[in-house]
């Protein structure tokens, strides 16, 4: 039976870091607010010169060289995210090119903080249907540029940056995978895209990111613990079982409640959104990236990942490593 393992990591993250104290510089907040409602103490931005593309392309290539897999063998690249700065074409033709991915066909997937997950997803349905055998996943964002930075319920939380995983078919790797949304709760964290005006209808003005972000705590906290014991019951494994916790990076608070609903000890979970702030679509692969290069994941660990975001969308994977 082949199934998809992650073969190779890499990240990229903007040169600016901004902490709370520099947001407290021209917003009514204060690093003990963000510290203690959120668990976040910096994030980075965007400069000049950086953008969901290059951000995408620089994860990418750390990946395929971690990797070992050389440009011609990959055959897809996906590319989660919702920031990117063109309708089109997609960051994955973007990233395609200039790795030179000539065998690849490219394309972006959006589907918000769980845009990795639905991602490794979809490489997955490639690869078990024998279409791929090596896929490069990426998420990749730059939120930073659609928020509004006097709204200080919303700006502090996010970070800009991408991670990469290239993905294969093998004997062993992912166990089970799971994808699940609620359109109809679309309206609690939205962002629009600029319109034109048309000679039939008048301009609709793009709004930065809103949230109700009590509304996305609530779900969150009942939401990914239930797919996370559903995912579960769908293997033969145990809870007690798994070496690492890999969340998307919203709030520490989030992470806490989930690992107290799941009766798993706190230290399993993996934190990096007291640097990064939330990454959106890339906080699970950059996340997975550092854990790669600091040495933490083992052959065979097993790892359970989760992601949850506007749409809303959720959804969980286990995986041997
Ligand atoms: O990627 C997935 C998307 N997002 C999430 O997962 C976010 C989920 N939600 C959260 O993480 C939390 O709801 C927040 C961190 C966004 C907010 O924390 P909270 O504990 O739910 O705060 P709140 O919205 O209830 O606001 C409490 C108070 C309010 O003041 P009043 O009305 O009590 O006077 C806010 O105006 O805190 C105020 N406030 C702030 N104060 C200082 C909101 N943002 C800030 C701020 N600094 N940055």
């Amino acid at each position: 039976m082949i199934t998809t393992r992650i073969i190779g990591t890499g990240s990229a993250l903007p040169v600016h870091t901004l902490t709370n104290d520099d947001l407290s510089k021209f917003l009514d907040t204060s690093d003990e607010w963000i510290r203690t409602r959120t668990g976040i103490c910096t994030r980075q931005l965007a400069g000049d010169g950086e953008s969901t593309v290059t951000l995408a392309v620089e994860a990418g290539k750390k990946a395929l060289l971690n990797s070992g897999v050389s440009p011609e063998e990959i055959q897809m690249v996906l590319v989660a995210t919702c920031s990117s700065e063109n309708y089109f074409p997609s960051v994955g033709c973007r990233v395609q090119e200039a790795l030179g991915l000539t065998h690849a066909s490219a394309m972006d997937l959006s589907a918000a903080c769980s845009g990795f997950l639905f991602a490794l997803h979809t490489a997955h349905a490639y690869i078990v249907s024998g279409y791929c055998r090596t896929v490069l996943v990426i998420g990749a964002e730059t939120l930073s540029r659609t928020i509004d930075w006097s709204d200080r319920s919303t700006c502090v939380l996010f970070g800009d940056g991408a991670g990469a995983c290239v993905v294969r078919g093998e004997e062993t790797g992912l166990i089970q995978i799971l994808q699940h949304s609620d359109g109809t709760k679309g309206d609690v964290l939205m962002a629009n895209t600029r319109r034109t005006a048309t000679p039939v209808s008048s301009e609709r003005e793009g709004m930065p990111l809103s949230m109700d972000g009590q509304a996305v705590f609530r779900f969150a906290v009942k939401t990914v613990p239930e797919c996370i014991q559903e995912l579960m019951a769908k293997t033969d494994r145990s809870l007690e079982e798994v070496d690492h916790v890999v969340l998307h990076q919203a709030n520490s608070r989030i992470i806490e409640s989930v690992a107290k609903r799941l009766h798993m000890p706190l230290e399993k979970f993996a934190i990096n959104l007291d640097r990064h702030g939330n990454t959106s679509a890339a906080s699970i692969p950059l996340l997975l990236d550092e854990m790669n290069r600091e040495g933490r994941l083992k052959k065979g660990d097993l790892v359970l990942l989760s992601g949850f975001g506007a749409g809303l969308t959720w959804g969980a994977a286990l995986l041997e490593w």
